[in-house]
C-alpha cells in the first residue's frame, strides 16, 4: 500500500495550522519507521511476547460441515492481549511514541476497546494517559471505564454534541492542539488526517502478514474470500493488506442495525445513504444530512457505529477492489449464537458482522475453496448486550440482586454511588 496523503480523492490532512509541524514530524517518523526493518522486528517481538502473536488461524470444522461449502478459517484476533485487534495498533504507536521522545498519550474511544488497549500500552511504557469518551458511551460501557481508570488513565466524559465517538475525537484534537510538545494522539482506527490511515493500516497489516503464510500452510493456496467487519476500517485493512494485489475477493461488512429502511444503521459504503464530506481532518463518505451535519447512527455493536470510514477503504470501494455488505442486528445475534454453539468461540458483536456474510456465502462455494473470517475481537465484553438480547431470566435476576445488594449497602452505610 502506498505512502500517501490522498487515496484517490479521499483522505488528506485538513488540520488547524497549529498542528502542521506536529503532523509533519509524525509523518516523518512514520515513513522512517516503515523504511527501518528494525522497527518491524521490534514490533513483532513485542507482540509475540505481550500479545500472543502470531494469532492462530483456526479451522472451523463444525461450521464448515454445517454449511457444506467452502472451508471456513477464523483468524483469531480475539486472542490478542486486551481481547481485540486494537492491541496491534496501540502497541505499534507506543513504540513510535518512544522514538519520538514524548511522555503522554491521549486517545478517543467509543466502545472502550481502543481506550482499554491504549491505557494498557501507557501502563506498560510508563506514559501518562488521557482517554476521551462520549458521556453516553461512558454510561453504557462502565466495565471498560473501570479498567481504564484502574490502569492509571484519566477518563474524560465528553458532554458535547451527541456525546459519542465523534465528539470524543473532537475533544481529543482540542487537547492535542494545546499539548503538542509532549503528547501523542493515538488514533484508534484507519481514519482521521494523514498519516493516521497509513500508520494504522500498516500496523494492522500484521494480521494478513501472518494469515497469508498460515493459509498457504494449511490450505496449500490462497483463500477465495476474506471477510471483515468495518467500523473505521482498521481490522478490515489489516486483514486485507497483503491480499490487495492477489486474486482474492475482499468483503467488508458494515452495521446494518435495524435495517436500511429504518435509517437506524451505520452503513456508509454498502448502500447509498452516505455522501462525500470533509470532517475530523479528512475526506471520506460520511453519514450526514444535507447541511453536512453528522447523522446519528445505530448498531448493536458499539464499535461499528462511526459516521465516517477509512479513506483507504473509500478508495478501494470506489475502485471496486473491496465489496461492501451490511448485516443487521438480528442477523448478528443469530450468527453469534451459531458460532458459540458450533465452535465454542464467542466473537465480539462487531466481528459477528463478518460471520453473517460469510455464512450467507460459504454454502454457495466449493468445498475445495477456503474463506477466512477475521475475528476482530472476543465477545466477553458484550455480555450485557448479548444477555439482554437473549432475554435471559437468570441473568436479569443476577443484575437485579446485585443492584439490591448495592442499595442495601448504601442505605446501611450511607455509601452513595
Ligand atoms: C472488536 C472490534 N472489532 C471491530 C471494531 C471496529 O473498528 P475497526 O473498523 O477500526 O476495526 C471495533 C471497534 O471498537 C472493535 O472493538
Amino acid at each position: 500500500m502506498q505512502s500517501s496523503i490522498f487515496y484517490g480523492e479521499w483522505g488528506g490532512a485538513y488540520i488547524p495550522e497549529i498542528l502542521h509541524q506536529t503532523f509533519s514530524d509524525l509523518t516523518g517518523h512514520v515513513r522512517r519507521a516503515r523504511q527501518d526493518a528494525s522497527f518491524w522486528a521490534e514490533y513483532q517481538s513485542l507482540m509475540a511476547e505481550y500479545s500472543c502473536r502470531p494469532t492462530p488461524l483456526t479451522f472451523a470444522k463444525n461450521l464448515t460441515r454445517h454449511f457444506g461449502g467452502a472451508k471456513i478459517y477464523i483468524k483469531r484476533e480475539d486472542l490478542n492481549h486486551t481481547g481485540a485487534h486494537k492491541a496491534n495498533n496501540v502497541m505499534g504507536q507506543g513504540l513510535l511514541v518512544k522514538r519520538m521522545g514524548k511522555r503522554r498519550v491521549i486517545a478517543e474511544t467509543g466502545a472502550g476497546q481502543h481506550g482499554m488497549a491504549c491505557a494498557t500500552m501507557a501502563a506498560k511504557f510508563g506514559f501518562a494517559c488521557t482517554i476521551y469518551m462520549g458521556a453516553v458511551d461512558v454510561a453504557r460501557q462502565r466495565p471498560n471505564v473501570f479498567w481504564m481508570e484502574k490502569l492509571g488513565a484519566d477518563v474524560v466524559a465528553v458532554e458535547d454534541g451527541a456525546r459519542t465517538l465523534k465528539d470524543a475525537i473532537n475533544e481529543a484534537f482540542r487537547d492535542w492542539v494545546t499539548n503538542v510538545d509532549n503528547t501523542h494522539y493515538v488514533f484508534g482506527t484507519a481514519c482521521g488526517p494523514a498519516p493516521f490511515p497509513e500508520l494504522v493500516a500498516w500496523l494492522q497489516s500484521i494480521i494478513s502478514k501472518e494469515s497469508i503464510i498460515q493459509i498457504k500452510e494449511r490450505h496449500g493456496r490462497l483463500p477465495r474470500r476474506i471477510y471483515a467487519c468495518v467500523g473505521g476500517g482498521s481490522n478490515a485493512l489489516g486483514a486485507f493488506y497483503e491480499y490487495l494485489d492477489q486474486d482474492v475477493e475482499l468483503v467488508g461488512v458494515e452495521a446494518g442495525g435495524l435495517g436500511l429502511d429504518s435509517g437506524k444503521h451505520a452503513v456508509r459504503l454498502a448502500a447509498t445513504d452516505a455522501s462525500p464530506g470533509i470532517a475530523q481532518g479528512y475526506k471520506t463518505m460520511f453519514l450526514q444530512n444535507d447541511d453536512g451535519q453528522m447523522r446519528e447512527t445505530h448498531s448493536v455493536a458499539a464499535g461499528l457505529d462511526y459516521v465516517g470510514v477509512s479513506p483507504i477503504l473509500a478508495d478501494l470501494w470506489q475502485r471496486r477492489r473491496v465489496r461492501f455488505e451490511a448485516a443487521t442486528d438480528a442477523e448478528v445475534m443469530a450468527a453469534l449464537d451459531l458460532t458459540i454453539k458450533k465452535e465454542g468461540i464467542i466473537p465480539a458483536l462487531e466481528s459477528a458482522h463478518a460471520f453473517v456474510q460469510a455464512f450467507k456465502e460459504a454454502p454457495r462455494l466449493s468445498p475445495e475453496e477456503a474463506i477466512i473470517i477475521n475475528m476482530s475481537g472476543r465477545g466477553d465484553k458484550d455480555i450485557f448486550t448479548i444477555a439482554g438480547a437473549y432475554d435471559d431470566p437468570s441473568w436479569k435476576k443476577f443484575i437485579i440482586d446485585k443492584a439490591k445488594e448495592y442499595q442495601t449497602r448504601a442505605d446501611r452505610w450511607g455509601d452513595r454511588p
